[in-house]
């Protein structure tokens, strides 16, 4: 069945999902008030605004749903704001006018300059009246687009304000809720991602708090576990005795656009490998779940993480691009950017072979790896099944194609390709290594955005595909060993695959990239 792009199918509770939408009931959620810290932000235009704009265009969530933007400009006003959304609405494709039935009832703006304690007052004064005004219930979700280093400050804010407690209607015994929504980077190391959970935890409970990663919100990272679980075929098969190796790839096409102050902290590391990266490698690797729920699949992915042998050097390659060419186009180097240092040793490329120590992967290595400014976008799993044991049939190419592969696409061109060998027709006996293929776009009509279906996961309490505080940290201790600074950084030219080194660490242990050219 097709999905509507207002409301996006998730993976658990899809039975009662599909029920919903044949007897055209409500949403399971009930109104509440979003309140965006970071609201006139690059995050919430282009992102957050856009997704909840589409969520109630298709009727994903309450049309009562209020809207609070909570930004530094104390000049702003609740119509300048309004605005905002408009245009964001806009440059995401849609006609401004379709939101005019929502935006002046229920989009507001409330300025916090510096973050005082006065200010978070009046952020909670503003609440509890918009909720009186409107009649509505005081549930309340707490979205956090802000710069990393305002985390803390925010948190505390919260807390200290009284608006970090789910509460209870007096008199009723009704049951509020009050969510907090933290978009990444979730700190820069072990440590600090510990002080953050530490201090999100004096306020909040765990079950309050939704992780972004939003990798997770992509329809194809969540096909992963239907993939995997619902086709015996597969799942039969995804262990070490079949599969000799794993490959995990993020590539971009694109630089840093514009956000060298953040990347020149960050690199490959930190920005992808770290989150994105490692949740598609936990999703392939984590065991079966007791039951397709939250808490069970966390915990699997958790212990994935931890069966990850600790990172060596001689595994890792870090590169930087210099300049080079992407669709014809001369494309500077990474030290020539605007705000990027001209010795930077920041990676933009990073690939690590992971050793997994468990029953079902040991001696598989899975491949990881991202990069900026390489040849193509593409993020992809390649799964190699194991050679047969004798290869009868005169030599198909290098030994590389005598392997059955599984290529699941993350993006672009959605979907999976399983590679088989084919007798050719005629004589002299050949073969042919050819693809049983999906793509999800010829299939059906559109994708939801990842951020419509965690914003609506976040109103309807599921954390699914959110990343609990044990994984994050889990994550974060697998890097350690790799986030001093002191390993060697090769260039590589923009638009090619990465430094040569990536190369060689995969010709080292017999393997080759999957490339697409
Ligand atoms: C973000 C990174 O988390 O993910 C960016 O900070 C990166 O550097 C982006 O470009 C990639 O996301 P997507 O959805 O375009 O693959």
């Amino acid at each position: 069945m097709a999905t509507k792009a207002g409301r996006p199918g998730r993976l658990k509770g899809l039975q009662a999902r599909e029920g919903q939408e044949r007897t055209g009931e409500r949403p399971v959620h009930g109104p509440c008030t979003f309140i965006v810290f970071g609201g006139t932000g690059d995050l919430a235009r282009r992102k957050i605004l856009p997704a909840l704009s589409r969520l109630r265009h298709g009727g994903g969530i309450d049309d009562d749903t209020t809207i609070l933007a909570v930004a530094r400009d104390k000049g702003m006003d609740d119509r300048g704001f309004r605005d905002v959304v408009r245009q964001a609405v806009e440059d995401d494709g849609m006609a401004a006018k379709e939101i005019e039935d929502w935006v002046e009832k229920t989009v507001f703006y409330q300025g916090i300059g510096g973050g005082t304690p006065e200010d978070f007052k009046a952020v909670a004064t503003r609440i509890a009246q918009l909720e009186k005004e409107r009649g509505q219930p005081p549930n309340r979700i707490f979205y956090l687009a802000l710069p990393p280093n305002v985390f803390p400050a925010t948190i505390q804010g919260l807390g200290e304000a009284g608006l970090s407690h789910s509460t209870t209607g007096e008199g009723n015994g009704t049951k509020y809720w009050t969510r907090l929504v933290i978009e990444k980077p979730f700190g820069r190391d072990l440590q600090s991602a510990e002080a953050l959970n530490q201090l999100i935890h004096k306020y909040f409970d765990e079950s309050q708090v939704y992780r972004i990663d939003h990798y997770l919100g992509k329809e194809t990272v969540q096909n992963l576990l239907v993939f995997r679980l619902a086709n015996s075929v597969f799942e039969s098969l995804w262990n070490r005795d079949h599969v000799e190796s794993v490959q995990v790839t993020v590539a971009e096409e694109l630089g840093v656009e514009g956000r060298a102050g953040y990347y020149e902290q960050a690199g490959a590391v930190r920005d992808i490998l770290q989150n994105h990266g490692i949740q598609l490698v936990s999703l392939v690797a984590m065991e079966v779940p007791a039951m397709m729920t939250a808490e069970f699949i966390r915990q699997e992915k958790v212990k994935a993480l931890r069966s990850i042998k600790s990172i060596t050097p001689k595994n890792v390659v870090l590169g930087q691009y210099a300049h080079g060419e992407i669709s014809g186009q001369t494309i500077p180097g990474y030290r020539e950017e605007p705000g990027v240092a001209p010795n930077s040793r920041t990676e933009t490329f990073a690939a690590i072979k992971l050793e997994i120590d468990s029953w079902r992967w040991q001696g598989v290595p899975f491949f990881l790896r991202t990069g900026k400014r390489l040849k193509n976008r593409l993020t992809e799993i390649v799964v190699k099944f194991r050679k047969p044991p004798v290869w009868m049939f005169t030599p198909l190419g290098s030994p590389e194609l005598h392997r059955n592969t599984l290529r699941l696409t993350i993006q672009p061109d959605e979907g999976f390709a399983l590679y088989f060998h084919i007798k050719a027709p005629g004589k002299p006996l050949k073969l042919e290594r050819l693809p049983l293929d999906f793509f999800y776009k010829e299939r059906f009509q559109e994708l939801p955005e990842a951020y419509q279906t965690l914003l609506l996961d976040v109103m309807e309490s599921d954390q699914t595909l959110f990343v609990h505080a044990d994984e994050v940290e889990a994550a974060w201790r697998l890097f350690t060993p790799i986030l001093d600074n002191t390993l060697a950084v090769s260039f590589y030219a923009a638009g090619s695959w990465g430094p040569k080194e990536s190369d060689e660490l995969m010709q080292r242990n017999g393997q080759k990239w999957s490339n697409r050219e």
